[in-house]
């Protein structure tokens, strides 16, 4: 028997995925300004209404749009040669005319051992040789420059467990509930399943004779999964922190957790990121260090792993480990530990389906939602970039100790160097705060004694540093002929009119924005860097495009989430608007979450495809030849509410049709002429 998990304690930023709130750090430039692009476009128009309105977190006021559409239209951008799709709230796909959709891997799907055929009702061992859910950040590596052959890596975020039980039909389950037994304990094999869902898939996959693509059986197909051994990396290897009962040394961790975005090395390894893994764990009500309060842990679980009785023999501490709280005389003896082998960027040698996964702690620890690199220079120091996804926290880059040669380059070169925060200043400029123990404040006196004490509560060194909190970071993406760097910041409605300024200048916010900047020089290991926006996000009439305008129809998008450029530097926006607020009043004129291409010369921005019913659209990348873009839906049908879940109705149905459950799943999008996607 089950009962539904009544969530009356829980902390409802749960429904979102998304972290608590937390102290903002003040900042010291609040409210002078709204952002130094628009206040200059504003001033070159005689006006001052748009800088008002945006200092107040106001709506843009009706008459700036109608002095821009005086104006007359933008001619059309020659980067963005579709016709775009109308917002919408079907449970399918939609893509402009010309194009063609074919739904591949979804949830389930068999990929490698035994290749079990999908059905609700596998164990957890089939899902160990299946596709896991919620699929994310993704790349394609091509096979030999093919680019009708190549492995497909991707993330799996999570799961939604009402979707993968047979023995959740007819529960009153909502899309964050889990089944609890009679006795309030979870069934182990149902969270075994869920443990297996988790993580990255690599996909050997072929383009046939006919334009389908399918997977090839291949022994490089695999899973990595919540409980896969991997090796910890960079300062924190063997620190007494990461002493476990499972790994008394504190040299190794068990498997990644809820994986969001990624990165691509330019040695060709993936790097898959851990965002919100502080759902995972408990801890006691006692004392905590300030590595797990400052993360969100807490004496409350949303999965509840750790209430899977009956560890098996042979796998002792399989569940008991999303318990951190103090159990033995010392560390070696429990799991207070665990929660510190997570919030780092992992390491994975496709290529390689023997290769142990390697958590690179230098790149620091928090709620990481990709990272995207500076092209290599031959001699150069490397450089990368990742952001924190929650409210109020912070951008980092990573600057290489040593130089990058393209013939020795490899994971070592992110175990030393220098991490950074950003400082966005309100009149456009920026700076990088060093996180090296002495610098910016980083002394024993504030916590700060080492370099591990940094890296293991970056988030703390950061409050410190005097980064700027930003609303929720989310993907980033290179301009490859301007060295731009874009990240999208996807929202955060608690930021208050005092805190609202600069890069984050709206209270409320509601619906987002891009900020992109440009590093002093051009040389992306400078410590300062000059910045501006690229959008804010909202409906037509109110989003903002490059040039102050605003967006029409076609434009308008919510809650920009993941970005990737492509070679002719179209930068694709996919969105999240959280699944709670999807299609309902206030938020209808969007529709379903779509996926949006932008001209990043002319600021023009165009709708190319919306998603079904419920999801998220993420995970966009393409084959070296842009005929084919192979993007992720997560989520579909997450919006359905506990009460209809329980009645069977659900919100979608996506891919496979009623009354199967719905399946995250990547989409392959081509054109019917064979021609390079969006040109
Ligand atoms: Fe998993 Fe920040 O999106
Ligand atoms: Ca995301
Ligand atoms: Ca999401
Ligand atoms: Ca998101």
């Amino acid at each position: 028997m089950h009962k539904r998990f009544v969530p009356g304690h829980a902390d409802p930023s749960f429904a979102a995925n998304e972290e608590p709130l937390r102290e903002p750090v003040p900042q010291p430039d609040f409210q002078q300004v709204v952002s130094a692009r628009y206040q200059r476009r504003d001033i070159l128009r005689g006006g001052v209404g748009l800088a008002l309105c945006t200092m107040f977190g106001g709506l843009w006021p009706p008459r700036t749009a109608q002095a821009s559409a005086a104006a007359g239209p933008r001619p059309a951008s020659s980067r963005l040669g579709f016709s775009a799709v109308a917002a919408g709230s079907a449970d399918t796909v939609v893509v402009p005319p010309g194009y063609r959709v074919q739904v591949l891997l979804p949830w389930g799907e068999p990929l490698c051992g035994e290749y079990p055929a999908f059905s609700v009702g596998n164990g957890a061992a089939d899902q160990a040789q299946q596709m896991g859910s919620h699929h994310d950040g993704m790349h394609f590596f091509p096979l030999a420059g093919s680019s009708a052959e190549g492995l497909l890596v991707m993330n799996h975020e999570y799961a939604e467990p009402r979707f993968m039980h047979a023995a959740a039909a007819g529960l009153a389950l909502g899309a964050v509930d889990v089944p609890l037994r009679t006795d309030g304990s979870r069934d182990p094999e149902q969270v075994l399943k869920e443990i297996y869902a988790h993580g990255v898939s690599v996909a050997h996959i072929r383009r046939d004779a006919h334009g389908v693509w399918q997977l090839v059986r291949d022994t490089r197909n695999r899973r990595i999964t919540a409980a896969t051994p991997m090796a910890i990396s960079g300062p924190l290897r063997g620190d007494p922190r990461l002493r476990t009962a499972w790994s008394p040394d504190g040299t190794q961790a068990r498997g990644t957790l809820n994986n969001c975005a990624h990165g691509v090395t330019p040695w060709g390894t993936y790097l898959a990121c851990e965002e919100n893994w502080r759902y995972y764990f408990v801890r006691d009500a006692g004392p905590a260090p300030v590595s797990l309060t400052r993360y969100g842990v807490e004496p409350l679980s949303a999965w509840r792993w750790h209430l899977a009785a009956g560890n098996a023999a042979d796998d002792p501490g399989q569940f008991a480990r999303f318990d951190a709280s103090r159990r033995a005389e010392s560390a070696e003896g429990d799991f207070r530990n665990e929660p510190h082998a997570f919030g780092w960027v992992v390491e994975i040698d496709p290529f390689d389906p023997q290769s142990v996964p390697v958590k690179r702690t230098h790149l620091g620890r928090f709620a990481h939602e990709g990272v995207v690199f500076a092209p290599a220079v031959e001699g150069r120091p490397l450089t990368l970039y990742s952001g924190d996804d929650a409210r109020f926290e912070y951008i980092y880059k990573f600057v290489s100790s040593r130089p990058y040669q393209a013939a020795s380059g490899d994971g070592s070169l992110l175990d030393e160097g220098t991490l950074y925060a950003a400082r966005f200043s309100s009149d456009g400029s920026g700076e990088w705060l060093a996180l090296v123990p002495g610098k910016n404040g980083l002394t024993p006196a504030t916590g700060f004694a080492t370099l591990a004490d940094i890296l293991l509560n970056t988030r703390g060194a950061a409050d410190v540093a005097g980064a700027t909190p930003m609303d929720r970071p989310e993907w980033g993406a290179l301009d490859p002929a301007t060295g731009q760097v874009y990240f999208s910041l996807t929202k955060n409605e608690r930021r208050t009119r005092e805190q609202a300024s600069g890069a984050n200048p709206r209270a409320g916010n509601a619906h987002g924005q891009i900020v992109r900047w440009r590093e002093a020089e051009g040389d992306h290991t400078a410590t300062t860097f000059t910045w501006e926006l690229f959008l804010l996000a909202g409906s037509a009439g109110q989003g903002r495009d490059l040039q102050g305008q605003p967006f029409a129809q076609e434009s308008s998008l919510s809650n920009p989430d993941g970005l990737w450029f492509d070679a002719d530097r179209r930068l694709w926006i996919q969105t999240d608007i959280s699944d709670e607020k999807l299609n309902t009043t206030g938020w209808s004129v969007f529709g379903n979450n779509a996926l949006l291409a932008a001209d990043p010369d002319t600021g023009e921005v165009r709708r190319f495809m919306v998603g079904p019913r419920g999801a998220e659209i993420t995970g966009c990348v393409g084959t070296p030849d842009g005929a084919t873009l192979f993007v992720n839906v997560q989520h579909p049908g997450a919006s359905t509410s506990a009460k209809d879940f329980a009645r069977g109705r659900l919100q979608s149905y996506w891919p496979d049709g009623g009354p199967a459950m719905p399946r995250s799943a990547t989409l392959v999008i081509t054109r019917e002429d064979g021609g390079v996607v969006g040109a």
